[in-house]
C-alpha cells in the first residue's frame, strides 16, 4: 500500500485491531483458573483503557482521527502483558521484563500495525515502549508526549479501578499477580511516606510492602495530565478508596494524603468552574 493511500487507514483499521486484539489474548487461554483469571484481568483492563481514552480524548474535542490514535494506542499499551505472564507467571517488571518494551517487541514481531502509514505506527510503538517508565521521556516529540500522557490518564483510571475492587471486595480471592507479590506486612516504607509527603511521585524502587503500593498508587495523582482524569478519580473516590484500606497510625501518613486529596480537589474544582 502507497504512503498516501495509508493516511487515512486509523479509523479503518481500528475494526481489524480489534479483531486481531482477541484472537491474540485467545491464544494464551489456559485450562489453569489463576493464568485464565490474570489474563482476563489484562484484557478487561484493555477494554476499559480504550473506554476510558475516548472519553478523555472527548473531553479534548479530538478529531476522529487522532481519537482512533489515541484508542489504538491504549488497545496495544499492555500487549506485553499476555507474554509476560505466560513466560514468567507476573507481572512484576522486577522480577520479570519491562513489559513496556516487551509490547514494543510484540507489536513490530507481528507486524500489527503494517497498515498504518509508518509515522503514526513508529509512534503507537514507541508509545507503547515507554508508557510504564516512571516518568515522561525527555527527547521526544510533542506528539508522542500528547498520546502517551492519554495513556498513561486512562490506565491509571482503570488501575485504580482493578485495585480498589480487589481491595475492598472481601470475597475475592487473594491474587499475588495484584499485588505484585509483596509481603503484606502493616510497615511503610520511610521514603514511600516522604515522597508523599513532598507531593512527588513515589517510586516503585523504594515500594517493599503491599502498603507502599498502595501509597505509590496515591502518588498518581501527581501524575495527571487531563482536567477529566481529575474529575474521574473525584467522581469515583479513588484516593479515598485506598486510604480506607490503609493503616492509619501515623500523622505524616495522613498528612501525606490529606495533600494528595487537596491537590485532588483542587484540580477537579478548577475543572468544574471552567465548564
Ligand atoms: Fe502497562
Amino acid at each position: 500500500m502507497k504512503t498516501h493511500e495509508k493516511q487515512d487507514s486509523c479509523t479503518a483499521n481500528i475494526v481489524k485491531l480489534k479483531a486481531w486484539f482477541e484472537d491474540y489474548v485467545q491464544g494464551f487461554s489456559s485450562d489453569d483458573p489463576v493464568v485464565q483469571e490474570n489474563m482476563d484481568l489484562k484484557k478487561d483492563h484493555t477494554i476499559r483503557v480504550c473506554k476510558a481514552i475516548v472519553d478523555i480524548g472527548n473531553s479534548l474535542r479530538l478529531s476522529k482521527e487522532d481519537l482512533c490514535i489515541a484508542e489504538i494506542s491504549a488497545l496495544l499499551h499492555d500487549i506485553g502483558r499476555f507474554e509476560q505472564y505466560k513466560r514468567y507467571r507476573t507481572f512484576s517488571d522486577f522480577k520479570s521484563e519491562d513489559h513496556g518494551i516487551l509490547g514494543a517487541k510484540v507489536i513490530q514481531d507481528h507486524g500489527i500495525l503494517d497498515g498504518l502509514e509508518e509515522k503514526k505506527a513508529d509512534m503507537i510503538v514507541r508509545i507503547t515502549r515507554y508508557h510504564n517508565r516512571a516518568s515522561l521521556p525527555l527527547h521526544e516529540d510533542e506528539r508522542c508526549i500528547f498520546f502517551l500522557k492519554m495513556v498513561r490518564d486512562a490506565d491509571k483510571i482503570d488501575i485504580w479501578r482493578v485495585v480498589t475492587d480487589y481491595y475492598h471486595n472481601k470475597a475475592n480471592r487473594h491474587n499475588p499477580a495484584i499485588e505484585l507479590d509483596l509481603p503484606n506486612t502493616p510497615a511503610v516504607s520511610d521514603l514511600v511516606c516522604s515522597a508523599l509527603m513532598r507531593g512527588q511521585l513515589v517510586q516503585m524502587t523504594d515500594v517493599k510492602t503491599l502498603n507502599d503500593f498502595k501509597l505509590l498508587q496515591i502518588g498518581w495523582i501527581y501524575d495527571i495530565n487531563f482536567p477529566r482524569t481529575f474529575e474521574i478519580i473525584r467522581e469515583k473516590r479513588y484516593l479515598e478508596k485506598i486510604w480506607d484500606v490503609l493503616p492509619k497510625a501515623s500523622d505524616k501518613l495522613r498528612k501525606a494524603y490529606e495533600r494528595a486529596e487537596a491537590y485532588l480537589n483542587r484540580l477537579a474544582h478548577n475543572r468544574t468552574s471552567q465548564i
